[in-house]
């Protein structure tokens, strides 16, 4: 069972909102979208359609969880790294949602080894009663209690990412 959290029209406004603060925070410069797969697909899809600015997309897959585990024990593992190098561009971290932060601070960290111009975090939800690591969001499309959600993306041991809405499972 399933209860609606967040409305497919609710998305629709936050995304474009952060769209256009992202468009304007990047304006004139090299700007390289970056999903954390795979939970951020369907954000990454609708996210990049509301940046004015010319953009490019890579992706990454990270495992810290597993599969029926419904909490991050700290182990992050790269799956799937980047296609391109970043040295020299501005690098926009594009994931689903925060919970502990130890997904996003060792992301962060390892590609701040490749010598980007900069490296900043977009979130669509956060969980922060549940923050294990204090790491800077720069954009969080949502704050939520400490519930799990799932779809537009969010599974549950890869069930529901295709609800166009966030729910709760009860
Ligand atoms: P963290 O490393 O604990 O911050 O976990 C981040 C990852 O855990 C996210 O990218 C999600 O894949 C997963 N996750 C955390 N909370 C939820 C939730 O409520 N629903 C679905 N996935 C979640
Ligand atoms: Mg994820």
């Amino acid at each position: 069972m399933v209860d609606r959290l967040i409305r497919e029209d609710q998305l629709q406004v936050r995304v474009e909102e952060l769209g256009r603060e992202i468009s304007t925070d990047y304006e004139g410069k090299d700007l390289v979208l970056v999903g954390i797969l795979k939970g951020s697909v369907v954000f990454m899809a609708d996210l990049m359609r509301s940046i004015a600015s010319p953009l490019e997309i890579d992706f990454m897959a990270v495992k810290s969880y597993g599969l029926g585990k419904r909490e991050s024990d700290g182990v992050v593992e790269i799956v799937k790294d980047l296609s391109d190098p970043i040295e020299g561009r501005h690098v926009l971290i594009v994931e689903d949602i925060i919970d502990s932060g130890y997904t996003l601070e060792y992301l962060t960290r390892n590609l701040a080894t490749r010598g980007p111009a900069s490296v900043r975090i977009c979130t669509l939800l956060d969980k922060p009663d549940r923050r294990k690591v204090d790491i800077p969001v720069d954009y969080v499309g949502f704050t939520i209690e400490d519930k799990f959600v799932v779809g537009y993306g969010l599974d549950d041991s890869e069930k529901f990412r295709e609800l166009p809405w966030i729910g709760v499972i009860q």
